[in-house]
């Protein structure tokens, strides 16, 4: 953990658009756990104002900032330091102010996922066969604490099958990971499927074999909603009995954030239900 962070108040999400994002109430509910004193704010940022606007804000005492999309590319421009995890994924989903004046770029996403999946849900990373589904900036993001967990393959589908297998390269010296193009995946049950692909937002389905799920096989959905994915039911009827959306996730990258930041983990689990509550109301 890294000490040098300035323990100022002033906190932000950037994105375009905004208004949709959870990270102010779930970073209320972590200062309200964690007895932190902190005012965190959405901002709306135009398209093409993101470095001035982020820049300004912290040479005017901003102590850290979420980045959404679609700015968490640029993101990498702003940040003076990044993290490894944040160079290997390519963007910056966080933002830290250092006491010597350096801005922290560091990308919580990928920790986030593995922590939701091997803590909260128990399901085991290590030794297993994962699959994932899709191969943006969303997957690219989580592969290096994903292979940092020694799972004994990683095998990545995508439509556009050069994106996959360009990711495995990026990726190979952390452990054996290949890309595959829907058609030429090979067939055969995995131990965790995760779905990385933006697919849902057209209420569409990656068309992943269905030699690929056993009833043992465990997936998680890095989207979430009011409701179970589209993706979830989709592996429901597969037989999968072990589900979850990527609520969690959203959850524990913004704890990791939040430590980050303010130097104390808070609890996850209450945060995720008091969301989920919410996110049922808001339907
Ligand atoms: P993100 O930042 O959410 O990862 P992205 O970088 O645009 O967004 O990537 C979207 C991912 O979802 C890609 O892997 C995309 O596949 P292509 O690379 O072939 O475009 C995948 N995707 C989007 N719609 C899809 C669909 N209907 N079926 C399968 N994959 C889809």
């Amino acid at each position: 953990m890294l000490k040098t962070i300035i323990h100022g108040q002033r906190y932000c999400v950037f994105g375009n658009p905004i208004e949709h994002s959870k990270s102010p109430e779930i970073h209320a509910a972590f200062a309200a756990q964690t007895g932190q004193d902190l005012e965190y704010t959405r901002e709306l940022v135009e398209l093409d104002a993101f470095p001035a606007t982020a820049k300004a804000f912290f040479a005017n005492g901003g102590s850290g900032a979420n980045v959404t999309v679609p700015f968490k590319q640029e993101a990498c421009e702003v940040a003076t330091l990044l993290t490894e995890r944040a160079q290997h994924a390519g963007a910056v989903n966080t933002l830290a102010m250092l006491e010597d004046g350096n801005i922290l770029g560091d990308n919580t996403d990928g920790v986030g996922l593995v922590t939701d999946i091997t803590q909260r849900l128990g399901w085991q990373i290590k030794g297993k066969k994962i699959l994932i589904l899709g191969a943006g900036g969303a997957v690219r993001g989580v592969l290096l604490p994903m292979l940092k967990e020694e799972p004994v393959e990683v095998a990545i589908a995508n439509r556009t099958r050069s994106k996959a297998e360009e990711l495995a390269t990026q990726f190979c010296q952390y452990g054996k990971v290949s890309g595959y193009s829907y058609n030429n995946l090979p067939a055969e049950p995995y131990d965790i499927i995760i779905n990385g692909t933006s697919s849902g937002f057209a209420g569409e389905l990656p068309p992943v074999h269905f030699g690929c799920f056993s009833v043992e096989t465990a997936v998680y959905d890095m989207m979430y909603g009011s409701e179970p994915t589209e993706f979830m039911g989709f592996a429901q009827d597969m037989g999968v009995t072990k589900l979850s959306d990527g609520l969690g996730m959203l959850v524990s990258q913004a704890a990791e954030s939040f430590g980050l930041w303010r130097g104390v983990m808070p609890e996850t689990a209450p945060i995720i239900s008091q969301l989920s509550k919410l996110l049922e109301e808001e339907a």
